[in-house]
């Protein structure tokens, strides 16, 4: 593991499953609609030109971190951007989140799909890392790509979906080609990974945020050789953690891939989802629209959360999924607050 000057910070050593004096805190979508300042920069720049802006990309990660005071930095980009640099014709449109407008629909639309160099495509990403480390350099900052699964479902769906019934259907009915499809996105994931790790990157994050729409038997066979492939390059460079929701019924597949934390939606008990992954951290898992709620239900739930986390090392707080862009700030902040003070260890066994 690369040696810095991070080994001792909180967010690390949890990463590592050594005990920390609190519990460290960092939320999915710190940076979003939800803040002012990121609405008034997304006045001027589209969501993609902000990507596409390295310096403002790494303004925005900062700003989030210092306004939240939170224990890690994720730097600010998509999922989705590779999908860019494979010709697939990516835009977000105005309300109604990414559109895709080149759908892989058949086996040559997956031999079309243009290979390409990660430091010319995604370079503007890896500078934003840079820029980022110089300015913070003792905060943890987290790297992410999207899992194999959840990239693909975008291409072959051409977008958002639901059942992604597109994706399963071309799954099953052309086996072959989303093989190939899944080693591409595979390939190119595992490069943009160890870029990001050698651009700073303190810890690097997979988001399968939607492989939990599969059985375990479809997970097993065609999703998780590749995200074990994806982690076994990643041994050794830096700490993972491996992210999906719904996952509840595969949470010891998904452990197996080999990353180590994982992380856990809202929709199943902490401590149930952790004797389910075993001997690794855990990172979740508030539901976010508690946020919705008032301080009490916030700070409540919080502790239901930390409690059932139990004290064990290796817990990272988080949300089981982003901050939702109507969430009121000021219960953004006090979540944060409400982390920081529930899970300090001296205060808990301080005796007056
Ligand atoms: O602060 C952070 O979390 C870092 C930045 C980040 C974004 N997207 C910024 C973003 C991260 C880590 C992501 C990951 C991402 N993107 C995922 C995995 C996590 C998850 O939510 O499950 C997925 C599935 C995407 C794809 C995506 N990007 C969608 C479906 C959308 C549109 C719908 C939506 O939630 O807004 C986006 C756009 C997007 N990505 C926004 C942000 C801040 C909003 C864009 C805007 O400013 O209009």
């Amino acid at each position: 593991m690369k040696e810095s000057i991070l080994e001792n910070n909180i967010f690390m050593r949890a990463l590592r499953c050594e005990p920390v004096e609190r519990t460290p805190v960092w939320l999915m979508r710190q940076a979003g609609r939800y803040q002012p300042e990121y609405r008034a920069i997304r006045q001027k720049l589209s969501f993609l030109e902000l990507c596409h802006n390295s310096q403002v990309a790494a303004e925005v990660t900062v700003m989030a971190v210092e306004m939240l005071k939170v224990d890690a930095g994720i730097i600010f980009a998509d999922i989705l951007l590779p999908l860019q640099c494979l010709n697939a014709g990516l835009r977000f449109a105005q309300g109604d989140g990414p559109v895709i407008d080149n759908p892989v629909r058949s086996s040559a639309d997956v031999d079309n799909l243009t290979a390409f160099d990660v430091q010319d495509g995604l370079g503007y990403v890896l500078e934003a890392i840079k820029l980022f480390v110089k300015e913070k350099p003792l905060v943890p900052l987290i790297g992410f790509a999207g899992a194999p699964f959840t990239l693909a479902s975008y291409l072959i769906e051409g977008g958002s979906s639901r059942h992604f019934e597109r994706t399963k259907a071309f799954m099953y009915l052309e086996p072959l080609a989303f093989e190939k499809l899944m080693a591409i996105l595979t390939d190119v994931t595992i490069e943009y990974l160890l870029a990001q790790a050698a651009a700073g990157a303190n810890c690097l994050m997979l988001f399968d945020s939607w492989v939990g729409t599969l059985g375990r038997e479809d997970y097993t066979t065609a999703i998780l050789p590749h995200s074990r492939r994806i982690f076994a390059a990643l041994q050794n460079v830096v700490p993972t953690i491996h992210f999906g929701t719904a996952t509840g019924g595969m949470l010891d597949l998904v452990a197996s891939a080999g990353s180590d934390v994982i992380g856990v939606d809202w929709r199943m008990n902490l401590a149930s989802a952790w004797d389910l992954i075993g001997p690794k951290a855990v990172q979740g898992n508030l539901d976010p629209t508690v946020l919705l709620g008032d301080r009490k239900l916030i700070y409540d739930r919080t502790r239901m959360v930390l409690e059932q986390a139990g004290g064990r090392s290796g817990h990272i707080f988080n949300l089981g999924h982003g901050i939702g862009k109507d969430t009121p700030v000021d219960n953004v902040k006090y979540l944060v607050e409400s982390v920081r003070e529930l899970s300090t260890r001296k205060a808990l066994s301080y005796e007056p």
